[in-house]
């Protein structure tokens, strides 16, 4: 029905190709030559990797930088690093990539879920003190498309529980809460450089960041296939052996010098970029009662990984699937939030007897596949992801509001 309508409604606003992302700028182009062309490509060996490291956590405020090769990886180690194991449990939220649902499960830990904020996407610190236990060892919220969580509520937590923070700022480079920058806030912040993220280091990549050298040393040790790694006399030092599980994940010294390119020349302007094309938007988005601006909390800096405007369905005759599939049709970027949560994932199925061999949980402790989550609910009826990176120029934007308005008068009530 909608693309005859779309059809019925003529040509479509936008019969070109949309705005790339990534970009790759000349200066990475030629940070990777550079690598290359010297032979030295492996983290032990090169000094890019340190670099990189010290430059991230400089930047964003952390003491401490630990490079790695995914945002997987990050959160995977950071729960390894605070000895999340068998017997333990792990909240985070259901709306987000499920790497945050995995991580728990690679620590032989379980994963807890608990509702959001219906304002901000984000997991709610009120839900989550419903879902904490005495085997709960840590939070991970995520600041989900670049808002930042509620992160004095989740600090709060910690102190009362005794629990650690894992910031997930897989899609929130360079926003602030309170004027401090994700990652720089709970005990440990995990950042993606994936491909589609606000920064990435050629298609994968990813780093950690503390403020506590000990938890550091550990995470060097996970991300560095277990290698005894120590915090003493005010340096990290390799004592030999192997004391802990872990996996090869470091970063290529290619991906380290990308990652030092963006910092050096590009950073600043992406975020600016994001948020100068996002304020475009929530400015033309108000003269339209049937899809409201994002949201951006107050004291916090929105990142805008994805624009997330508030469809007013009431108004309207077509759900959101159905608005977006309209808004596809003429040309524009735009898509729904994830569309299976965390709780709904098979694999809760599948790891019937993974409690007899892994850890001492039942499978009815582990399956959350009939769990109810309303704000969730709610939220993903009504969001809808706009894109706003960095090559995305006037012309496209104008095109984006066209096609809003002419959408949303179409299938006005
Ligand atoms: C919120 C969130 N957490 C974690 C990840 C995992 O990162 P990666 O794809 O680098 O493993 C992603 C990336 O897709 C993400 O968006």
């Amino acid at each position: 029905m909608l693309t005859k309508l779309a059809i019925k409604r003529g040509r479509p606003i936008r019969n070109k190709p949309n705005p790339p992302w990534p970009f790759v700028s000349k200066e990475e182009k030629q940070a990777v030559m550079e690598v290359l062309n010297s032979s030295v490509v492996n983290y032990h060996v090169g000094n890019k990797g340190k670099e990189f490291e010290e430059r991230f956590a400089h930047w964003i405020g952390a003491k401490y930088g630990i490079s790695c090769n995914s945002g997987t990886s990050a959160l995977y180690c950071a729960l390894a690093a605070i000895g999340v194991g068998p017997g333990d449990e792990v909240i985070t939220t259901p709306i987000t990539f499920f790497a945050d649902g995995l991580a728990p499960l690679l620590n032989n830990a379980i994963t807890i879920f608990a509702d959001i904020d219906p304002k901000t996407g984000n997991l709610d610190p009120n839900s989550t003190e419903k879902k904490i236990s005495s085997r709960t060892k840590a939070i991970i919220p995520v600041h989900l498309y670049g808002h930042p969580a509620d992160m004095d509520g989740f600090m709060e937590l910690a102190r009362k529980y005794n629990l650690y923070i894992i910031e997930d700022c897989a899609q929130s480079h360079g926003a602030t809460y309170k004027e401090r920058m994700t990652g720089s806030i709970g005990h440990i912040g995990a950042f993606s450089f994936c491909q589609t993220k606000i920064m990435t280091t050629g298609g994968e990549g990813g780093m950690l960041t503390t403020e506590d050298p000990e938890i550091a040393a550990k995470l060097m040790s996970a991300r560095n296939i277990g290698a005894q790694t120590l915090y003493r006399d005010g340096k990290f030092q390799k004592i030999g052996g192997y004391s802990r599980l872990g996996h090869n994940m470091r970063m290529t010294e290619m991906q380290s010098a990308i990652g030092i390119a963006i910092l050096k020349y590009h950073i600043n302007e992406y975020i600016k970029k994001r948020r100068e094309n996002s304020a475009y938007l929530s400015e033309k988005f108000k003269a339209f009662d049937f899809i409201s601006p994002a949201y951006e909390a107050p004291k916090v800096k929105h990142t805008y990984y994805a624009y997330p405007a508030r469809l007013h369905l009431d108004l309207l005759k077509v759900n959101n699937s159905q608005f977006i599939a309209a808004l596809k049709a003429e040309g524009i970027l735009v898509r729904e939030v994830y569309s299976s949560p965390g709780h709904t994932q098979p694999i809760f199925e599948n790891l019937k007897n993974y409690s007899k061999y892994r850890s001492p949980w039942r499978a009815s402790e582990l399956d959350h596949r009939n769990e109810e989550y309303p704000n969730l609910e709610f939220y993903k009826k009504k969001t809808i992801l706009f894109e706003v990176h960095p090559t995305i120029d006037k012309e496209y934007l104008k095109d984006v509001v066209a096609a809003a308005e002419k959408v949303g008068e179409a299938y006005h009530k």
